[in-house]
């Protein structure tokens, strides 16, 4: 049975958070504590709050306008937000508080560049590089991100599109039609 345990509202009281499935291990990789956001008079996240444990699989529901996406884009700080805290496996993202004086400062882009490298987005109208073909898009972050070794990467990337069904697309064609 799914359970509802997002607390806190987005812009519309009906979106919500559901888990689909039981956590394999309580490991919290994801925490989310009161967490709002506004566009000028417009409080999109409310005190949003939520954890993600390792294994778990969660959907975010709601009304187009809701927040959905603003509440995505904050994790990896591509929106900046007015209060709360992001923690991935326990580790402050985009924010550190001043023990001291409680004060909270926006952490260095190389740290938050390098805390964008743990987490993965896929943005609704997908932006892929449209001069490569599928596989070398595939490749492109672990090679030049995490310095993969190329011929791993392809490895995994042929496996990667086999999951999705698309091991007889040829991987050198063009990234449009093999994404479509
Ligand atoms: N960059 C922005 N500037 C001003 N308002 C924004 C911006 N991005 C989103 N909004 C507003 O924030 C609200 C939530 O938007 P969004 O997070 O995109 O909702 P959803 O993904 O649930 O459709 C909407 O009212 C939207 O118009
Ligand atoms: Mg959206």
């Amino acid at each position: 049975m799914p359970s509802l345990f997002m607390e806190g509202t987005l812009n519309d009281a009906s979106s919500s958070a559901i888990e689909l499935a039981p956590p394999p291990q309580q490991r919290r990789m994801l925490e989310i504590a009161g967490l709002r956001k506004r566009f000028g008079t417009v409080e999109v996240l409310r005190d949003v709050s939520l954890a993600v444990s390792a294994g778990e699989v969660v959907v975010v529901i709601g009304p187009s306008g809701s927040g959905k996406t603003t509440l995505l884009r904050c994790i990896n700080l591509l929106e900046e937000y007015e209060r709360g805290s992001i923690t991935i496996d326990g580790e402050p993202i985009g924010y550190r508080v001043d023990g001291r004086t409680g004060k909270r400062f926006r952490m260095s882009e190389r740290e938050i560049a390098a805390a964008r490298q743990r987490i993965g987005m896929v943005f609704q109208s997908y932006n892929l590089f449209p001069h490569m073909n599928v596989l070398q898009n595939i490749v492109a972050a672990p090679v030049r991100v995490k310095g993969v070794e190329r011929g791993q990467a392809e490895a995994r990337a042929r496996e990667l599109l086999a999951m999705v069904g698309l091991s007889e697309v040829d991987p050198v064609c063009e990234t449009a039609g093999a994404a479509s």
